[in-house]
């Protein structure tokens, strides 16, 4: 809420192609440790709690549609009573334009936040300062500025000789002089409802792009004496955009590091954080090691004490602490109990539900699959469509034939089995509790509690054979 109880709504443009991406993918899809632009902006915003957001999409708006539903309910924004309303700008005719699409969606009397959406690092802080600025300054319209260390690209804060901030130019617009201001246009705008409709009305596409720039409402303001506010931030990353992948890789990297140190001064230990790559949404307890080259990732949660060993990807899974991840794991949707023991080189897909203890070593494959505690599936195994019992042990080699070339099917291998090495496991099939199963059968009936299951050939030795051979 702003000033005099005005509401406060924001406007978030996301309608432009994003060209300079190159990309098929809408530009405000490209994410920043692992969360897309447009869910990155949204999540600062409600913490301002405006009562609407309206958002501007155009280019590929199907898609941009399907992550703002997914993500309005991520948020609770119902819940929150915030308002989300997509309005489509059929053509992409300039930032002045995409504001104008939003309008007749705007209430009045209110104040309006308008936010680029490919602005990846800003913070709800920042917003809250700029917007006490405004009402200190009881501007009618103020713009979010900084010193820009590159500011090609951005359009310029023109001042006059008192510093009076008169207009923004275009750097495609911008004289030899103008270039030389490293003061930048954030796009971010705080405007009084009112002045905002009658701005919107004069913009001309008078420019060198032919478009209705957004910028041109300071030069009116001016213009007609609007009192106009610039409010300086220092840190120029926070409003950077993300116009290209270079940039945008720059401003992950930065946020990368952010993220990192915050897990460092948590108490989890990082091997080599320049090599260490975490989601935004991942949690870490205290005392853990990460070593160099894992990339932790979407809703993954780590406890305490866990050792990840290194170059390992570890994507939405949850791991009990006194785990060790050993070197070169792939884990997706994973659950991990406590002092269970992966890899190296294991993969672990979707469904695979490890219980206290468990042992998973190299190269072994499990996918949906119920480990209970204390099972072993230590060497070149493939495991799938399973349960598999507390404290059987499954020899190297080890393949559940869980699919008949249409169907899928289980695998039940109840506790305190041993199955030997080289077995296949034709399922459907059961192996009863306490059961072993001789190495290199062939198993497709079920094996009965305590039973031995053997089927292979029976050996024949011919004796002699070197000599005969010879003769
Ligand atoms: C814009 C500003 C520039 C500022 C920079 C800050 C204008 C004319 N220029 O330039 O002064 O320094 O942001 O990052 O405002 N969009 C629409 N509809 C359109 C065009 C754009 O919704 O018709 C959206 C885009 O999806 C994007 C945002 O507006 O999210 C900004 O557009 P972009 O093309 O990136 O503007 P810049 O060239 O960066
Ligand atoms: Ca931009």
């Amino acid at each position: 809420m702003t000033e005099n109880d005005k509401e406060l709504q924001i406007v978030l443009l996301a309608a432009g192609k994003g060209t300079r991406m190159k990309s098929r993918l809408p530009k405000v899809l490209h994410q920043v440790c692992g969360v897309t632009l447009i869910e990155r902006i949204l999540r600062v915003v409600v913490e301002l709690n405006p009562v609407k957001i309206i958002v501007v999409v155009g280019h590929e708006e199907e898609l941009l549609r399907e992550e703002l539903e997914q993500v309005s309910k991520e948020l609770e924004l119902p819940d929150r009573s915030i308002e989300l309303k997509i309005v489509t700008q059929k053509k992409q005719n300039g930032t002045g334009h995409a504001v104008q699409t939003a309008l007749p969606a705007l209430n009045d009397n209110s104040n309006v936040l308008i936010i680029p959406a490919d602005v990846p690092l800003l913070t709800s802080q920042t917003l809250d300062r700029f917007s006490d600025d405004f009402n200190k300054q009881q501007a009618t319209v103020s713009c979010l500025t900084c010193i820009h260390p590159a500011p090609y690209g951005y359009g310029r804060i023109i001042r006059d000789e008192k510093g009076v901030f008169r207009a923004i130019v275009e750097h495609k617009d911008c004289s030899e002089n103008e270039l030389l201001v490293s003061e930048i246009n954030s796009s971010i705008y705080l405007v009084e409802i009112s002045f905002l409709k009658q701005a919107l009305k004069s913009l001309k596409a008078n420019n060198a792009q032919g478009e209705l720039y957004l910028t041109d409402i300071i030069a009116y303001a001016d213009e007609h004496q609007f009192p106009t506010a610039a409010f300086i931030i220092d840190d120029y990353l926070e409003v950077s955009g993300a116009n290209t992948r270079y940039e945008l890789s720059l401003l992950e990297a930065h946020q990368r590091s952010l993220i990192n140190k915050q897990h460092m001064l948590s108490g989890v230990t990082l091997e080599d954080s320049s090599q260490i790559y975490i989601d935004e949404d991942v949690v870490i307890g205290a005392d853990t090691f990460i070593g160099a080259g894992t990339h932790l990732k979407g809703r993954t949660s780590i406890a305490s004490d866990v050792e990840i060993l290194g170059n390992s990807f570890i994507i939405n899974t949850t791991i009990g602490s006194g785990a060790i991840i050993k070197p070169s794991c792939h884990i997706t949707s994973a659950t991990i109990a406590q002092n269970c023991s992966i890899g190296p080189f294991a993969h672990l897909r979707p469904g695979s539900k490890l219980h206290e203890s468990v042992k998973i070593g190299n190269f072994c494959e499990t996918k949906k699959v119920e480990l209970h505690a204390g099972a072993k599936v230590n060497h070149l195994s493939y495991v799938g469509d399973a349960k598999v019992g507390k404290n059987t042990n499954i020899g190297a080699g080890t393949i559940t034939c869980n699919y008949d070339g249409e169907k899928k099917h289980k695998t039940t291998i109840s506790s305190d089995v041993f199955v030997g090495s080289n077995t296949s496991l034709v399922a459907p099939v059961t192996i009863g509790k306490g059961a072993v199963i001789g190495a290199g059968s062939t198993i497709t009936k079920d094996v009965p509690d305590k039973a031995l299951g053997i089927a292979r050939a029976q050996q024949s030795n011919i004796d002699n054979w070197k000599n005969r051979k010879k003769s």
